[in-house]
Parts: C-alpha cells; structure tokens; sequence
C-alpha cells in the first residue's frame, strides 16, 4: 500500500483549489505533476553548475556532463537494459518513433513491406509509419480490437506475414486503457523475422517494463507521463541494431571527424544525440525515476489497480454512462474513456454530451480530466464517437478524488436535463 498522503505532500500542485474547490487531477495520462525533487534538481542545475556537456575541460561542465550521463544509467537500469549505450534522450516519445522510421526505416523498408500497427495506436506512433510507408510504398497493417477493447490475438498470426518487416505496438492504450501483451507479440513478431517496436509511452510510467525479458529491439517513452519534467524522451534500441542505423539528425556532437564534403559518425548513442541536449531536465528525469524506484513500481502499479477497480465500479453505478475498455483492472492500467450514451439515438454518433462540455463541467467542480479524440483518430472512428472523457489516474491519486468525479459527473447531467 502507498503512503498517498505524505506522496502527495512532495506535489506541491496538487494542494490548492480550482473554481474554490480542491484540485483532483486525473489527467495523468496526458502528463503528470511532478514531485519538488525533480523540480529542484531543474534549478539546482541553472543555479549552480549550468554549462555545456561533453565538450568543456572545466569543473563545471564535467560535473554537467557527469550528472547527464549518470542518467543514462540510472534509465537503463530502469528498464532493464543491458547496456547504458542503448539509451538515447530525445525530445519525447514522439521524437523516439520517429527516429526509428527514419534511421531504421528508411535503410530496412522498401516496396511492399509490410509493417503491423494495432487499431488502438496514438498518432505519434502511426503518423511516423504512414508518412515512411508512402515513402517507400510499403503497406501497413492492423491488428483489430475485439469487443472487449483488447487485441485480437486470433488475428495477429495471420497478420504477421513473411513481408512483416516490423510491427510497433502501444504498451497501453492511452484511450482504453488496455495493457497489452507485449511479450507474447514479440515472440511472435520473431518468428517472422521482423522488428518489435514498442510505444512505453503510457506503459512504462504505471508498469515499468524490463526490454531484456520482453525482448523488444525498441522502446519509446516519455518523462513528463512519469513525474519528469517536459522536453525528454528515450528511445531504446538494441545496441547492433543502433549500430547499423543511419543518424536522425545531424549537426554537433554526432560526429567524429569532418571534412567539407563528408563525416564519419560518433558512436552510439551520441550519433543519435545531435546538438546541445536538454540537460537540466534529464538531469531531473533521473530524480523522477528514483523516486518512483523508491516507491517501488509493482505498488505504482497495485495502486493503480485499485484505483481502477473503484472507478469502475463507481462509474458503472452512474446512469447511462458508456465506457470504452476492458472493464477489468487486471488488463486495464489506471485509464477509463467515457461517454454518456444516447437515449433513443438521439445523436447518429452515439453520445448525448460532448465530452467538450463534459470536462468543462467537471472542471467547475475543481476535477482535470481529458475530452477529445486523445491522438487516436482512427480509434474514436472504429469507435464512432467524436472522443471520449478520459480520467486517468497515479500515485498521488486518492478514492475521494474519484468521488469527486462521479460527483461532478451528476453535475454534467443536471446541467444537461436543465436544457
Ligand atoms: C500511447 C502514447 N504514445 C505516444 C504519446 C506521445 O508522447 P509525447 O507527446 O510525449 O511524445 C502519447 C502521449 O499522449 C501516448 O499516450
């Protein structure tokens, strides 16, 4: 069990009301607050040893250059990767994927490949593959959702196919909820010889992951969904595979001699670390995955859970709310979409209350929720909404502030039957 009060006493955020009433802040998954540890660690580098890293021979810049690359390690240990060497910073996890479509992609695909995606990805990890496939005429592929709002296992064999040259799936669905099985589609990927991509960006925060026993050759994740600040992201590669890519972006730092009209290529990871990076907020990345170490990520996880459990539970008692997900805490993270359905079909998209004015009501009531199509275009049409309301929750979260929730979302209905 989380100590959540004294959790929340290190947020200072969290402590104040919005619209005179206390701040309930579930919107987790489109970023999270951050802890004062990591906040101090942002202006204890600009107070005191801000400079650039990697190229000074003076104190200051080696005890910057120490401090960022002591991240590295401290991300490697976090998931498991064998080697430090592996670990890239980019700007986020968006920046990650698109580093692979481009440095991976653009040497290893060509005419009718083919790359398996899932219905349930966000753009960030869709976009990157779309605008590579048209590149080089290749064919994406979609494993379906089922009813339940899982993937379809069934399906994903016949899907998986000797032209599959890489299949890139969310750890988590950001709208859903659902946590997938990564593990399983790696293997399967494997058999066929093609890649495994990872999209950590919801899963990592609330599950942590260990790349060496799932065996991905990518991961890519994102600080500020999990207590780090904005402006840092990670892509893991496996190191063979880094080592054969082409540089993403090219400039300083990623090279190792240069003459006017060529250049041979810094080592991994620095060839993918182009230009001055975003030092004091890895530095403060690194504080926020120690503490979430020092918490302890199967207790973020088993909070989360019961979490889940309650909301659901909570949320299915509210009249004619729909929700969009697995309903079970055990293969769903803390990620509930919903909308309140249709009576009678009185819209052809199924919902009576934009989830628009769903959060801009409960924000009266001082609770920070998501409304919208959440990046996952292609979902809400499979879907047919327009978007869902999305609470999401972490470890700082409490059942009151759930009650909250569902107390604000008897507000919502009030103001709509005053219509
Ligand atoms: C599943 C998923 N993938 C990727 C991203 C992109 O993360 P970022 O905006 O930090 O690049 C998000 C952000 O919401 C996400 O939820």
């Amino acid at each position: 069990m989380l100590n959540v009060q004294k959790i929340r006493e290190d947020f200072p955020i969290l402590n104040q009301k919005i619209h005179d009433k206390p701040l309930a802040y579930l919107d987790n998954g489109s970023t999270s607050q951050k802890p004062k540890v990591v906040i101090d660690a942002i202006t204890n580098y600009y107070n005191w040893y801000n400079s650039n890293i990697h190229r000074g021979i003076h104190t200051l810049s080696e005890k910057a250059t120490e401090a960022y690359e002591n991240v590295r390690k401290i991300v490697a240990d976090f998931i498991k990767a064998p080697d430090p060497e592996e670990i890239i910073f980019t700007r986020n996890a968006t920046e990650a994927v698109n580093l692979v479509a481009y440095a991976w992609g653009r040497k290893n695909i060509s005419t009718g490949d083919e790359i398996l995606l899932t219905e349930m990805e966000h753009h960030s990890n869709l976009i990157p593959w779309q605008i590579l496939a048209k590149e080089k005429k290749a064919v994406l592929r979609f494993i379906p959702i089922t009813q339940n709002f899982t993937l379809d296992l069934d399906k994903i064999e016949d899907l998986i196919t000797s032209k599959t040259k890489l299949v890139a799936v969310t750890q988590m669905s950001n709208v859903l909820g659902t946590i997938n099985p990564v593990k399983k589609i790696a293997g399967l990927a494997h058999k066929a010889k093609a890649l495994f991509l990872i999209d950590g960006a919801q899963g990592v925060p609330h599950s942590g992951i260990d790349v060496a026993n799932v065996n991905c050759d990518f991961l890519a994740f994102t600080a500020h969904k999990m207590l780090g600040p904005t402006g840092v992201g990670v892509l893991y590669g496996k190191k063979k595979l880094l080592e054969e890519m082409d540089p993403f972006i090219a400039g300083g730092s990623m090279i190792l001699e240069v003459w006017q009209d060529r250049a041979t290529w810094n080592k991994v990871p620095y060839k993918y670390e182009a230009g001055t990076p975003n030092i004091a907020d890895v530095i403060a990345f690194g504080e926020a995955i120690k503490y979430l170490q020092n918490i302890g990520m199967e207790n973020v996880r088993n909070h989360e859970k019961e979490l889940t459990a309650y909301a659901l539970k909570k949320l299915c008692e509210t009249e004619d709310l729909t929700i969009y997900g697995p309903k079970n805490p055990e293969l769903q993270g803390g990620i509930i979409s919903f909308n309140f359905s249709a009576k009678g079909g009185s819209d052809s998209v199924g919902i009576d209350i934009h989830p628009h004015d769903v959060g801009t009501i409960v924000d009266q009531e001082g609770v920070a929720i998501r409304a919208g199509h959440h990046c996952c275009q292609p979902l809400m049409r499979k879907l047919g909404i327009p978007g869902t309301a999305r609470a999401s929750f972490y470890i700082y979260n409490t059942k009151e502030e759930i009650d909250q929730l569902t107390f604000a979302l008897g507000k919502v209905k009030e103001v709509f039957a005053r219509l």
